[in-house]
């Protein structure tokens, strides 16, 4: 069976009610005190006051007649008196309530006290205030006056008084349980609500969010935005990892169905040895594009989960910049394109020389790619205040306006309807992005000196920080991707020697 004080709004309602029933008791409890004194103390100074006038007649009384003791106070209120003398006698009373003898048992053998006490007892007639003092008779000894006031009307009244108290304490604290309940309902009736939605929200419906009409700064109101603000992220997340995975069996799919086709078509006859040459070479363009493409991927989901620790080692980058723009002279002269070099000496970087030379061979392929026969690349490596620069500028048609906030996303081409002939996998910057994330610099587009597009690459030389560079928050759907999306972050990178690429 279900807990009962599992539930937020019986908890609420208990510590509320429980409160309110206690400060409700400690009232009635203290207000039943204090009109229990005052009515005890009202009995005392009557019988005081009564003490004092039936003192006065009895001092006043000749000693051979015995006094007339009044049986009633100056406010009308009945109270004998029985004055007692040395040898515990009684000399004169006015017993209108109570006899002597049932209050004889209370004269004290040792004698009166000198000054007025008090005390309650209880007697067959009933409950009896009684006050006893010393008295000094008409004819010189001393003797002791005994005055009893029934007390049962104050009893009486407080009894009353203690169940009219218990009655209204007790409908208050009803009160209090069934409103501490309805309120509690009521503030935890968004909760209700809000859990209700959440349950139901999957992936497919992650565009649901919870109402937020709420006061701003109060706080389920506060709860609710977080968790719209979660589910954003979420949807954003998700849109991005769907679209990735589209894209990736995509541009996996490709390249096999290509060879899937190829295949079959030379099976169908004996083929000539040329033919079979022609259809390898094709197969092996598609299995390198296969490979080409599954490598991309395994470096940006190293980079995602954090694993993309450079091996950091002091580089002269100018060298490994020159050695990479050689590598790439015979393909610009191919294309009948300049490839122009020129770097500044400086201080040397930590860095991953593998993983920079992997930067820097995509953005020359994407330089010459975008270069047309006659045109001009040019990659210039300078160091300034601690930072390496490391631009390679194209004289092609540059990147279109609507791409760029995208460039950096995986994926993204500038031209979708471009053909797999002519372009990658819409991967190559993204890598970039990663590689100049895990080593602490970044990458972005920039105006340049040539016509086409410029990307800048910067890398601090040093740069300490945490071990494990987190991968950027992809922005999940395009719209959104906004002008972040066309530089690859500054992140602190891994000063780590461990290498796992
Ligand atoms: N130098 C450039 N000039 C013009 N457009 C460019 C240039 N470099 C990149 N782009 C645009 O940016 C897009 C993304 O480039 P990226 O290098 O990420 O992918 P890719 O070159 O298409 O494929 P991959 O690099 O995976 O083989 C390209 O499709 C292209 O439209
Ligand atoms: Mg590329």
């Amino acid at each position: 069976m279900r807990n009962p004080f599992r539930s937020t709004r019986v908890r609420l309602t208990l510590v509320s009610a429980v409160q309110f029933s206690m400060v409700v008791t400690a009232a009635a409890v203290g207000f039943w005190g204090a009109s229990s004194q005052f009515e005890y103390a009202a009995v005392d100074a009557s019988l005081r006051a009564q003490g004092n006038a039936v003192r006065a007649t009895v001092e006043q009384s000749t000693s051979s007649g015995s006094p007339i003791l009044p049986s009633r106070s100056s406010t009308g209120l009945p109270i004998d008196s029985f004055v007692v003398g040395p040898d515990n006698l009684l000399l004169a009373d006015s017993a209108s309530v109570v006899t002597f003898s049932s209050v004889s048992s209370l004269v004290p053998v040792h004698g009166f006290p000198v000054h007025a006490e008090l005390e309650t007892v209880v007697l067959p007639e009933g409950a009896m205030r009684v006050l006893l003092r010393q008295i000094a008779l008409p004819d010189g000894r001393t003797g002791g006056l005994l005055l009893v006031r029934p007390i049962d009307d104050v009893r009486f009244r407080l009894v009353q008084s203690a169940v009219l108290l218990v009655l209204i304490g007790t409908g208050l604290i009803v009160a209090c349980w069934l409103l501490a309940w309805r309120l509690a309902g009521r503030a935890l009736a968004p909760v209700r609500e809000m859990s209700t939605i959440a349950r139901a929200i999957t992936e497919q419906d992650l565009h649901r969010r919870l109402p937020e009409e709420l006061p701003a700064n109060d706080e389920i109101g506060q709860l609710a935005r977080t968790f719209n603000t979660m589910l954003l992220r979420l949807e954003s997340a998700f849109d991005s990892l769907q679209r990735f995975t589209a894209d990736a069996a995509h541009e996996l799919r490709a390249p096999l169905s290509i060879m899937r086709t190829q295949l079959e078509v030379t099976m169908r006859r004996r083929r000539t040895e040329a033919e079979y040459v022609h259809s390898n070479a094709t197969l092996l363009r598609e299995v390198e594009q296969l490979t080409r493409v599954a490598d991309h991927l395994l470096l940006l989901a190293r980079a995602d989960s954090g694993a993309l620790l450079p091996k950091l080692e002091p580089l002269d980058l100018p060298d490994l910049v020159e050695e990479v723009a050689d590598r790439w002279q015979a393909s610009a002269a191919a294309k009948g394109a300049a490839l122009k070099c020129s770097v500044v000496h400086g201080g040397r970087l930590m860095g991953d020389p593998d993983l920079l030379k992997r930067l820097l061979d995509n953005l020359l392929d994407n330089a010459l790619r975008h270069t047309p026969s006659g045109g001009e690349v040019g990659v210039v490596a300078i160091c300034a205040d601690g930072v390496w620069t490391v631009s390679v500028s194209d004289s092609g048609p540059g990147v279109p306006v609507d791409a760029q906030p995208y460039l950096f996303e995986r994926f993204s081409r500038g031209d979708p309807a471009r053909s797999r002939s002519t372009g990658g996998a819409g991967l190559g910057l993204s890598i970039c992005a990663a590689i100049a994330r895990a080593h602490g610099g970044s990458i972005e587009l920039a105006p340049g000196p040539l016509s086409g597009a410029t990307f800048i690459l910067r890398l601090p030389i040093h740069h300490g920080a945490a071990p494990n560079p987190s991968p950027p928050k992809e922005t999940g759907s395009r719209p959104m991707a906004g002008a972040q999306a066309s530089t690859g972050e500054v992140m602190a990178a891994s000063p780590s020697r461990d290498r796992d690429h």
